[in-house]
């Protein structure tokens, strides 16, 4: 037996017992001739000790030990004497006093010291490298039990309601998510491509017409996209697909997900309760400035469109007869952002897309200070004022552009006051529906039609009519869950009918040839009777990152990419050799 117990277990009533314990050697002190070793595994610190009038072998042995080598440490349980105590060890109170030592395998000085201490982490890039180090760490630890009770209380949930975990293949085809998919060449069909999948949407698809009925799975996705802080190239969801069900059912089965998994892992966090509360992505967009609006804090934008149309600031009267929208943003407390902080929030606006970020502060004596106001007029300044319920001490933020520009631009500077304020209530767990999204959205880059969500999506019963009169007013039985800020899941009624999935395909400009080619598969089984059926997928790694209140999904994730995706530790993408490339029948080109 190699050890008899773990580095977390020993306690004061084991004093006297002889045991065996193996470890990383987590720190050494030499105490006037007596060796202290802290050993640590997974389940946490036991100090060892090592006197030479107890083992003399054993006390040599200990004095070559350094950090992180791994060994095993045989001796007695003794009580520490009342002074040398640790209150924050869980074995604080014992340590074992050693006659026997066996090192099992010696380290390098690692890369980095092995701490909680947040002024001694490594960067990123050499925590990546070093995963398997920089997972000795107890946050890391943390995260990944801490994902581990999710996962499985996730599929406690699911088993218990009556889904069907089924495991979808990954070697598949074109998947419609809308980002950019991994290919992965064919050896036998040399010069042809499985792709990976950016979600098994069509394949649970396919199950409702298996007739699965209510199918679950935490899958693996890959998506190549630019990454950022919830993105990575691969990613877990966990999601659901359901026969005979609506939008409500749908909403209902992860509402009661949610409370249970999150009651069950965060009891010191104020949670909303069931029903969540549901926004329009309109009104989200309006009002904060976002499809994921943090609901956790109050800033709310407001609509003065109309009461600028014929103002003397000719920005905002351009705009709006240009069919644009004016919108404003009343900030608390906002007037003792300095020049520099104004600037820095214009540049935010800015990097969204907005051409300026004209503000009004209302001073302590309720004076105006604005670059705007001499264009608008005391009187209409006044009258915004009163519109946003602004008084002395805020500030007022105003966009001008078309809706999405000024959505953008609002919503970041939104989030940002709300930083600088130090407003954000961490112990809140604020879910929200976003619900009737748009069907369509137009490419910024080729100004094309594409599906908001993807192609198979149900329009609004009482939209279904403006598919031909006016596509892009067409509203989607789509709705995303997000929490505090972040899109965790998002899910969709599916087209059943023929007639209206090829009205969509016509929309989105694929003839009836590319749409046989693309997703001739899903239109086939659509021949031999599908159910009606919906379903909704979540970011699992999103999820664990906010449970665990870290800033992003690398720190839940074990081996993680970094952000031009690429394993730092393994090392890659790497060059494959030519023999390799051959046998698949390929060339590189690349300069
Ligand atoms: P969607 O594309 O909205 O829906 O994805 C569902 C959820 O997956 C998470 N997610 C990601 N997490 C980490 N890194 C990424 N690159 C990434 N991309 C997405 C988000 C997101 O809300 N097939 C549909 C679902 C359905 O209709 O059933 C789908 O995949 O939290
Ligand atoms: P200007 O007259 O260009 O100096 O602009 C006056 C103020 O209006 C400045 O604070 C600009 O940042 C702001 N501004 C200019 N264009 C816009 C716009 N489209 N939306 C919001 N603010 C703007």
């Amino acid at each position: 037996m190699l050890r008899t117990h773990t580095c977390g277990q020993l306690t004061k009533k084991d004093a006297g017992k002889r045991v065996k314990i193996a470890g990383w050697a987590h720190s050494r002190r030499d105490h006037g001739g007596v060796i202290f070793i802290d050993l640590r595994d997974r389940y946490g610190l036991t100090q060892i000790t090592f006197n030479p009038e107890i083992g003399q072998e054993a006390f040599s042995e200990a004095d070559k030990i350094r950090n992180e080598w791994v060994v095993q440490a045989e001796g007695k349980v003794v009580l520490r004497p009342k002074d040398m105590i640790n209150k924050k060890l869980a074995t604080g109170e014992i340590e074992v006093d050693c006659d026997k030592i066996k090192i099992f395998s010696k380290s390098k000085t690692p890369p980095f010291e092995i701490s909680e201490d947040k002024s001694k982490e490594a960067n990123e890039e050499l925590r990546m490298k070093y995963r398997y180090v920089d997972l000795r760490r107890k946050r890391m630890l943390k995260n990944l039990e801490l994902r581990n009770l999710t996962t499985k209380l996730i599929r406690d949930y699911f088993y218990k309601n009556g889904f069907i975990d089924i495991e979808t293949p990954c070697l598949i085809k074109d998947t419609p998510e809308g980002s950019r998919e991994y290919l992965v060449p064919s050896r036998i069909d040399k010069g042809k491509f499985y792709v990976l999948p950016q979600s098994p949407q069509q394949l649970k698809q396919l199950l409702m017409v298996g007739g699965i009925d209510k199918y679950f799975q935490i899958p693996r996705c890959f998506r190549d996209e630019d990454l950022r802080g919830d993105r990575q190239p691969e990613f877990t969801q966990f999601e659901i697909e359901m026969s005979f069900a609506e939008q409500e059912d749908i909403i209902k089965i992860m509402e009661e997900c949610f409370i249970e998994v999150t009651a069950k892992i965060v009891q010191d966090k104020k949670m909303e309760q069931m029903p969540f509360p549901r926004i329009t992505w309109q009104e989200a967009m309006i009002k904060y400035g976002s499809d994921k609006p943090d609901i956790r804090y109050n800033l709310e934008i407001k609509q003065i469109t109309e009461m600028v149309k014929n103002c003397g600031f000719a920005v905002f009267a351009n705009i709006v007869k240009n069919s644009g929208v004016v919108h404003a943003l009343k900030i608390e407390n906002g007037a003792k952002f300095s020049r520099k902080e104004i600037d820095d929030l214009t540049n935010i606006a800015i990097n969204s897309g907005a051409k300026g970020l004209a503000y009004i502060i209302i001073k302590d004596d309720n004076s105006l200070q604005s670059p705007i106001v001499k264009f608008l007029g005391e009187e209409l300044a006044k009258k915004i004022v009163g519109k946003v319920n602004a008084k002395s001490g805020d500030i007022i933020f105003f966009g001008a552009d078309n809706f999405q520009t000024v959505c953008d631009a609002l919503g970041a500077v939104r989030v940002e006051c709300a930083k600088k304020l130090n407003i954000i209530p961490e112990n809140k767990m604020a879910y929200l529906w976003v619900v009737d999204f748009p069907l369509f959205e137009r490419s910024k880059e080729t100004n094309e039609l594409g599906s908001a969500h993807h192609p198979f999506t149900m329009p609004l019963a009482e939209d279904i009519d403006l598919l031909d009169s006016a596509p892009e007013k067409a509203r989607a039985q789509c709705f995303d869950l997000v929490l505090n800020g972040v899109e965790v899941g998002g899910g969709s009624m599916r087209i059943h009918e023929m007639n209206l999935q090829n009205k969509i395909f016509k929309i989105l400009g694929l003839t009836e040839q590319e749409a046989k080619e693309r997703f001739g598969h899903l239109l086939k089984a659509f021949e031999y009777g599908v159910p009606p059926h919906g379903g909704i997928a979540m970011g699992l790694d999103r999820f664990v990152m906010l449970l665990a209140g870290e800033p992003n999904i690398r720190e839940v994730m074990a081996f993680p990419k970094d952000g031009k995706a690429r394993d730092l530790m393994l090392n890659t993408p790497a060059a494959i050799d030519k023999k390799h490339l051959k046998e698949l029948g390929l060339k590189i080109d690349v300069e």
